[in-house]
Protein backbone atom coordinates (compact mmCIF):
# COMPACT_ATOMS: atom_id res chain seq x y z
CA UNK A 1 0.00 0.00 0.00
CA UNK A 2 1.11 3.91 -0.87
CA UNK A 3 3.63 5.14 1.80
CA UNK A 4 1.37 7.03 4.28
CA UNK A 5 4.43 9.47 5.79
CA UNK A 6 4.61 10.22 1.69
CA UNK A 7 1.60 10.68 1.08
CA UNK A 8 1.04 13.39 4.06
CA UNK A 9 4.32 15.06 2.35
CA UNK A 10 2.59 15.12 -0.79
CA UNK A 11 -0.11 17.77 0.62
CA UNK A 12 2.90 19.54 2.04
CA UNK A 13 3.07 23.24 0.76
CA UNK A 14 6.67 23.98 2.01
CA UNK A 15 8.24 20.81 0.47
CA UNK A 16 6.73 21.70 -2.73
CA UNK A 17 7.88 25.11 -2.68
CA UNK A 18 11.58 23.78 -1.91
CA UNK A 19 11.20 20.67 -4.30
CA UNK A 20 9.88 22.62 -7.38
CA UNK A 21 12.45 25.14 -7.21
CA UNK A 22 15.10 22.77 -7.13
CA UNK A 23 16.94 22.47 -10.43
CA UNK A 24 18.70 19.08 -9.42
CA UNK A 25 15.57 16.95 -9.11
CA UNK A 26 15.02 17.47 -13.05
CA UNK A 27 16.06 14.26 -14.05
CA UNK A 28 14.02 12.32 -11.89
CA UNK A 29 11.06 14.27 -12.25
CA UNK A 30 11.28 13.91 -16.04
CA UNK A 31 11.20 10.06 -15.67
CA UNK A 32 7.44 10.25 -14.79
CA UNK A 33 6.53 13.88 -16.11
CA UNK A 34 6.39 14.85 -20.23
CA UNK A 35 7.74 18.13 -19.31
CA UNK A 36 6.82 21.73 -18.58
CA UNK A 37 4.92 22.15 -21.91
CA UNK A 38 2.14 21.04 -23.45
CA UNK A 39 5.10 20.55 -26.87
CA UNK A 40 7.12 18.17 -24.85
CA UNK A 41 3.74 16.21 -24.35
CA UNK A 42 2.82 16.14 -27.87
CA UNK A 43 6.59 15.05 -28.18
CA UNK A 44 5.95 12.51 -25.77
CA UNK A 45 2.46 11.60 -27.35
CA UNK A 46 3.44 11.04 -30.64
CA UNK A 47 6.88 8.69 -30.02
CA UNK A 48 4.56 6.34 -27.84
CA UNK A 49 1.96 6.12 -30.74
CA UNK A 50 4.91 5.40 -33.03
CA UNK A 51 5.45 1.92 -30.50
CA UNK A 52 1.77 1.55 -31.22
CA UNK A 53 0.51 3.19 -27.81
CA UNK A 54 -2.43 5.32 -27.31
CA UNK A 55 -1.86 8.35 -23.99
CA UNK A 56 -4.20 10.06 -21.90
CA UNK A 57 -3.09 13.53 -21.31
CA UNK A 58 -2.76 15.21 -18.17
CA UNK A 59 -2.25 18.66 -17.37
CA UNK A 60 -0.89 19.11 -14.08
CA UNK A 61 -2.68 20.69 -10.97
CA UNK A 62 -4.79 19.88 -8.43
CA UNK A 63 -7.32 21.10 -5.81
CA UNK A 64 -7.86 25.16 -6.61
CA UNK A 65 -8.02 26.88 -3.91
CA UNK A 66 -9.85 29.68 -5.96
CA UNK A 67 -12.41 29.40 -8.58
CA UNK A 68 -10.26 32.09 -10.55
CA UNK A 69 -7.51 29.37 -11.63
CA UNK A 70 -9.70 27.19 -13.16
CA UNK A 71 -10.40 29.21 -16.33
CA UNK A 72 -6.52 28.98 -16.80
CA UNK A 73 -6.64 25.04 -16.26
CA UNK A 74 -9.16 24.92 -19.14
CA UNK A 75 -7.41 27.02 -22.07
CA UNK A 76 -4.53 24.76 -21.37
CA UNK A 77 -6.14 21.82 -21.81
CA UNK A 78 -8.30 23.44 -25.10
CA UNK A 79 -4.82 24.28 -26.51
CA UNK A 80 -3.48 20.74 -25.48
CA UNK A 81 -6.45 19.53 -27.56
CA UNK A 82 -5.68 21.46 -30.77
CA UNK A 83 -2.89 18.72 -31.67
CA UNK A 84 -3.05 16.02 -29.68
CA UNK A 85 -5.75 13.85 -31.77
CA UNK A 86 -3.04 14.85 -34.84
CA UNK A 87 -0.23 13.87 -33.28
CA UNK A 88 -1.46 10.79 -31.38
CA UNK A 89 -5.06 9.38 -32.81
CA UNK A 90 -6.94 8.12 -30.25
CA UNK A 91 -5.59 10.06 -27.50
CA UNK A 92 -8.18 11.32 -24.20
CA UNK A 93 -7.52 13.47 -21.85
CA UNK A 94 -7.49 12.89 -17.90
CA UNK A 95 -9.36 15.18 -15.78
CA UNK A 96 -9.34 15.84 -12.06
CA UNK A 97 -12.61 17.63 -10.43
CA UNK A 98 -10.82 19.39 -7.97
CA UNK A 99 -8.62 21.37 -10.56
CA UNK A 100 -12.17 22.41 -11.78
CA UNK A 101 -12.69 23.68 -8.14
CA UNK A 102 -15.12 20.60 -7.03
CA UNK A 103 -14.12 21.17 -3.73
CA UNK A 104 -15.39 24.45 -3.66
CA UNK A 105 -18.53 25.08 -6.16
CA UNK A 106 -19.48 21.40 -7.76
CA UNK A 107 -22.14 23.51 -9.98
CA UNK A 108 -19.56 25.40 -11.73
CA UNK A 109 -17.14 22.72 -11.74
CA UNK A 110 -19.86 20.45 -14.07
CA UNK A 111 -20.54 23.45 -15.93
CA UNK A 112 -16.64 23.82 -16.61
CA UNK A 113 -16.49 20.32 -17.34
CA UNK A 114 -19.20 20.49 -19.98
CA UNK A 115 -17.40 23.24 -21.63
CA UNK A 116 -14.22 21.11 -21.84
CA UNK A 117 -16.53 17.74 -23.10
CA UNK A 118 -17.68 19.67 -26.16
CA UNK A 119 -14.25 20.79 -27.08
CA UNK A 120 -12.75 17.14 -26.46
CA UNK A 121 -16.16 16.11 -28.72
CA UNK A 122 -15.06 18.72 -31.51
CA UNK A 123 -11.54 17.56 -31.69
CA UNK A 124 -12.88 13.90 -31.34
CA UNK A 125 -10.99 12.92 -28.30
CA UNK A 126 -12.22 11.18 -25.14
CA UNK A 127 -11.99 12.40 -21.63
CA UNK A 128 -11.64 10.97 -18.59
CA UNK A 129 -12.01 11.32 -14.56
CA UNK A 130 -9.30 10.72 -12.53
CA UNK A 131 -10.76 9.58 -9.11
CA UNK A 132 -8.90 11.30 -6.64
CA UNK A 133 -9.10 11.44 -2.66
CA UNK A 134 -12.37 10.17 -0.75
CA UNK A 135 -13.25 14.00 -0.46
CA UNK A 136 -13.48 15.10 -4.11
CA UNK A 137 -15.18 11.25 -4.75
CA UNK A 138 -18.39 11.88 -3.70
CA UNK A 139 -19.30 15.20 -6.10
CA UNK A 140 -16.84 13.58 -8.66
CA UNK A 141 -19.11 10.60 -8.77
CA UNK A 142 -21.77 12.40 -8.62
CA UNK A 143 -20.69 14.81 -11.56
CA UNK A 144 -19.79 11.52 -13.75
CA UNK A 145 -23.64 10.02 -13.34
CA UNK A 146 -25.10 13.99 -14.63
CA UNK A 147 -23.26 13.59 -17.52
CA UNK A 148 -23.50 10.10 -18.52
CA UNK A 149 -26.42 9.82 -20.44
CA UNK A 150 -25.21 12.95 -22.91
CA UNK A 151 -21.66 11.69 -23.02
CA UNK A 152 -21.41 7.73 -22.58
CA UNK A 153 -18.34 7.34 -23.65
CA UNK A 154 -16.81 9.58 -20.72
CA UNK A 155 -14.64 7.60 -18.44
CA UNK A 156 -14.38 7.35 -14.46
CA UNK A 157 -11.64 5.72 -12.54
CA UNK A 158 -12.72 3.41 -9.48
CA UNK A 159 -10.66 2.69 -6.34
CA UNK A 160 -10.86 -0.96 -5.83
CA UNK A 161 -9.25 -0.07 -2.11
CA UNK A 162 -12.99 1.49 -1.41
CA UNK A 163 -15.35 -0.39 0.06
CA UNK A 164 -17.92 1.44 -1.78
CA UNK A 165 -16.42 0.42 -5.13
CA UNK A 166 -18.67 -2.68 -6.20
CA UNK A 167 -21.66 -1.10 -5.05
CA UNK A 168 -21.28 2.29 -6.48
CA UNK A 169 -20.33 0.17 -10.27
CA UNK A 170 -23.64 -1.97 -9.54
CA UNK A 171 -25.72 1.08 -9.01
CA UNK A 172 -25.50 2.13 -12.26
CA UNK A 173 -28.72 0.97 -14.44
CA UNK A 174 -29.32 2.39 -18.01
CA UNK A 175 -26.11 3.70 -19.58
CA UNK A 176 -23.06 1.38 -18.19
CA UNK A 177 -19.97 3.40 -17.26
CA UNK A 178 -16.79 3.00 -19.14
CA UNK A 179 -14.13 3.15 -16.41
CA UNK A 180 -10.60 2.89 -15.82
CA UNK A 181 -10.31 0.54 -12.71
CA UNK A 182 -6.99 1.44 -10.26
CA UNK A 183 -6.08 0.16 -6.90
CA UNK A 184 -6.22 3.41 -5.13
CA UNK A 185 -3.05 6.09 -4.40
CA UNK A 186 -4.67 8.58 -1.53
CA UNK A 187 -3.95 8.30 1.93
CA UNK A 188 -8.29 6.96 3.45
CA UNK A 189 -9.31 5.69 6.63
CA UNK A 190 -9.73 2.09 7.74
CA UNK A 191 -13.51 2.61 7.77
CA UNK A 192 -13.54 3.54 3.76
CA UNK A 193 -10.53 1.22 2.56
CA UNK A 194 -9.50 -1.99 2.53
CA UNK A 195 -5.36 -1.33 4.16
CA UNK A 196 -3.97 -4.27 3.60
CA UNK A 197 -2.10 -4.33 0.17
CA UNK A 198 -3.20 -8.29 -0.62
CA UNK A 199 -6.46 -7.11 0.43
CA UNK A 200 -6.86 -4.30 -2.30
CA UNK A 201 -5.15 -6.75 -5.12
CA UNK A 202 -7.50 -9.72 -4.65
CA UNK A 203 -10.53 -6.60 -4.98
CA UNK A 204 -8.59 -5.83 -7.78
CA UNK A 205 -9.03 -9.05 -9.42
CA UNK A 206 -12.69 -9.45 -8.31
CA UNK A 207 -13.65 -6.12 -9.95
CA UNK A 208 -11.94 -6.66 -13.06
CA UNK A 209 -13.99 -10.06 -13.51
CA UNK A 210 -17.34 -7.97 -12.50
CA UNK A 211 -15.77 -5.01 -14.91
CA UNK A 212 -15.05 -7.13 -17.60
CA UNK A 213 -18.48 -9.83 -17.44
CA UNK A 214 -20.71 -6.11 -16.81
CA UNK A 215 -19.02 -2.81 -18.28
CA UNK A 216 -18.45 -1.67 -21.73
CA UNK A 217 -14.57 -1.66 -23.21
CA UNK A 218 -13.26 -1.72 -19.69
CA UNK A 219 -9.24 0.14 -18.83
CA UNK A 220 -7.11 -1.62 -16.46
CA UNK A 221 -5.04 0.96 -14.89
CA UNK A 222 -1.83 -1.21 -13.23
CA UNK A 223 1.01 -2.39 -13.33
CA UNK A 224 0.92 -5.25 -11.16
CA UNK A 225 1.89 -8.19 -13.12
CA UNK A 226 -0.81 -10.59 -11.21
CA UNK A 227 -3.41 -8.27 -12.39
CA UNK A 228 -2.41 -7.97 -15.59
CA UNK A 229 -2.00 -11.93 -15.97
CA UNK A 230 -5.37 -11.88 -14.32
CA UNK A 231 -7.47 -9.74 -17.22
CA UNK A 232 -5.52 -11.58 -19.69
CA UNK A 233 -6.21 -15.28 -19.09
CA UNK A 234 -10.20 -14.09 -17.43
CA UNK A 235 -10.66 -12.16 -21.14
CA UNK A 236 -9.47 -15.49 -22.90
CA UNK A 237 -11.94 -17.43 -20.57
CA UNK A 238 -15.04 -15.05 -21.46
CA UNK A 239 -14.33 -14.59 -25.52
CA UNK A 240 -14.05 -11.43 -24.91
CA UNK A 241 -11.05 -9.85 -27.68
CA UNK A 242 -8.08 -7.96 -26.82
CA UNK A 243 -10.06 -4.83 -28.75
CA UNK A 244 -12.69 -4.49 -26.05
CA UNK A 245 -10.57 -3.76 -22.81
CA UNK A 246 -7.29 -2.09 -22.71
CA UNK A 247 -4.14 -1.50 -20.27
CA UNK A 248 -3.58 1.68 -18.83
CA UNK A 249 -0.15 2.32 -17.21
CA UNK A 250 1.38 5.90 -16.15
CA UNK A 251 4.38 7.69 -18.18
CA UNK A 252 7.54 6.43 -16.91
CA UNK A 253 6.81 2.29 -15.35
CA UNK A 254 7.03 -0.91 -16.77
CA UNK A 255 7.84 0.82 -20.22
CA UNK A 256 8.65 -2.36 -21.57
CA UNK A 257 6.01 -4.13 -20.44
CA UNK A 258 3.83 -1.42 -22.36
CA UNK A 259 5.35 -2.22 -25.62
CA UNK A 260 5.29 -5.90 -25.23
CA UNK A 261 1.78 -5.68 -24.73
CA UNK A 262 0.95 -3.63 -27.72
CA UNK A 263 3.00 -5.99 -29.78
CA UNK A 264 1.42 -8.57 -28.74
CA UNK A 265 -1.79 -7.44 -29.95
CA UNK A 266 -3.58 -5.47 -26.54
CA UNK A 267 -4.53 -1.62 -26.49
CA UNK A 268 -2.37 -0.01 -24.05
CA UNK A 269 -2.59 3.78 -22.86
CA UNK A 270 0.04 5.49 -21.40
CA UNK A 271 -1.43 8.23 -18.45
CA UNK A 272 0.97 11.09 -19.41
CA UNK A 273 1.20 14.34 -17.10
CA UNK A 274 2.78 17.16 -17.95
CA UNK A 275 3.04 20.81 -16.58
CA UNK A 276 4.21 22.90 -13.67
CA UNK A 277 2.75 21.32 -11.13
CA UNK A 278 3.96 18.20 -10.53
CA UNK A 279 4.80 17.61 -6.88
CA UNK A 280 1.94 15.86 -5.13
CA UNK A 281 1.76 13.30 -8.53
CA UNK A 282 5.21 12.57 -8.30
CA UNK A 283 4.70 12.09 -4.51
CA UNK A 284 2.00 10.30 -5.20
CA UNK A 285 4.69 7.87 -7.02
CA UNK A 286 6.99 7.69 -4.36
CA UNK A 287 4.82 6.48 -2.10
CA UNK A 288 3.82 3.46 -4.54
CA UNK A 289 7.73 2.75 -4.15
CA UNK A 290 9.32 4.29 -1.36
CA UNK A 291 12.61 3.01 -2.94
CA UNK A 292 11.97 5.58 -5.61
CA UNK A 293 12.20 8.61 -2.57
CA UNK A 294 16.03 7.45 -2.21
CA UNK A 295 16.84 8.56 -5.94
CA UNK A 296 14.54 11.42 -5.89
CA UNK A 297 16.11 12.55 -2.44
CA UNK A 298 19.67 12.22 -3.44
CA UNK A 299 18.79 14.14 -6.79
CA UNK A 300 17.20 17.07 -4.63
CA UNK A 301 20.48 17.32 -2.65
CA UNK A 302 22.64 17.27 -5.64
CA UNK A 303 24.23 14.20 -4.72
P1 LIG B 1 1.44 -2.00 -7.21
O1 LIG B 1 1.55 -0.73 -6.44
O2 LIG B 1 1.29 -3.26 -6.47
O3 LIG B 1 2.70 -2.07 -8.16
C1 LIG B 1 3.01 -3.21 -8.94
C2 LIG B 1 4.39 -3.04 -9.53
O4 LIG B 1 4.42 -1.94 -10.42
C3 LIG B 1 5.47 -2.71 -8.51
O5 LIG B 1 5.99 -3.89 -7.92
C4 LIG B 1 6.48 -1.99 -9.35
O6 LIG B 1 7.25 -2.90 -10.11
C5 LIG B 1 5.62 -1.20 -10.30
N1 LIG B 1 5.30 0.14 -9.77
C6 LIG B 1 4.14 0.54 -9.22
N2 LIG B 1 4.19 1.85 -8.89
C7 LIG B 1 5.42 2.26 -9.22
C8 LIG B 1 6.11 3.51 -9.11
N3 LIG B 1 5.51 4.59 -8.63
N4 LIG B 1 7.38 3.60 -9.56
C9 LIG B 1 8.01 2.50 -10.09
N5 LIG B 1 7.42 1.28 -10.21
C10 LIG B 1 6.15 1.17 -9.78
N6 LIG B 1 -5.06 6.28 -8.53
C11 LIG B 1 -6.14 6.95 -8.05
O7 LIG B 1 -6.36 6.94 -6.85
N7 LIG B 1 -6.95 7.64 -8.91
C12 LIG B 1 -6.75 7.65 -10.26
O8 LIG B 1 -7.52 8.25 -10.99
C13 LIG B 1 -5.63 6.93 -10.77
N8 LIG B 1 -5.36 6.91 -12.11
C14 LIG B 1 -4.40 6.05 -12.58
C15 LIG B 1 -4.25 5.88 -13.96
C16 LIG B 1 -3.37 4.93 -14.44
C17 LIG B 1 -3.22 4.74 -15.93
C18 LIG B 1 -2.60 4.11 -13.52
C19 LIG B 1 -1.69 3.05 -14.01
C20 LIG B 1 -2.72 4.33 -12.18
C21 LIG B 1 -3.60 5.29 -11.68
N9 LIG B 1 -3.71 5.51 -10.32
C22 LIG B 1 -4.79 6.24 -9.86
C23 LIG B 1 -2.69 5.00 -9.38
C24 LIG B 1 -3.10 3.65 -8.79
O9 LIG B 1 -4.17 3.83 -7.90
C25 LIG B 1 -1.93 2.99 -8.03
O10 LIG B 1 -1.54 3.79 -6.97
C26 LIG B 1 -0.72 2.70 -8.89
O11 LIG B 1 -1.08 2.26 -10.17
C27 LIG B 1 0.12 1.56 -8.25
O12 LIG B 1 -0.65 0.39 -8.17
P2 LIG B 1 -0.39 -0.88 -9.15
O13 LIG B 1 -1.73 -1.40 -9.54
O14 LIG B 1 0.48 -0.49 -10.25
O15 LIG B 1 0.23 -1.99 -8.21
Amino acid sequence: MPNRLLLKAAQSKQLESFTTRNRFTRPVVHRYVAGYTVQDAWNIAAELKADGIDVSLDFLGESVEDLAQVPDAIREYRTAMERLAEVSPGATISVKLSQLGVLIDPQQCAEHLEDLLHTAAEYNIGVELDMEHSSAGRPTLEIFRQFLPRFPRLRQAFQSYLRSTLADLASFDDVQPCIRLVKGAFDEPVTLAFQDAAEVTNQYKYLSAWALQHLPDPAFGTHDESCISYVIYLAKELNIAPSDFEFQMLYGIRRDRQRELAQQGYRVRVYLPYGAQWYPYLMRRMAERPANLMLFLRSAIGK
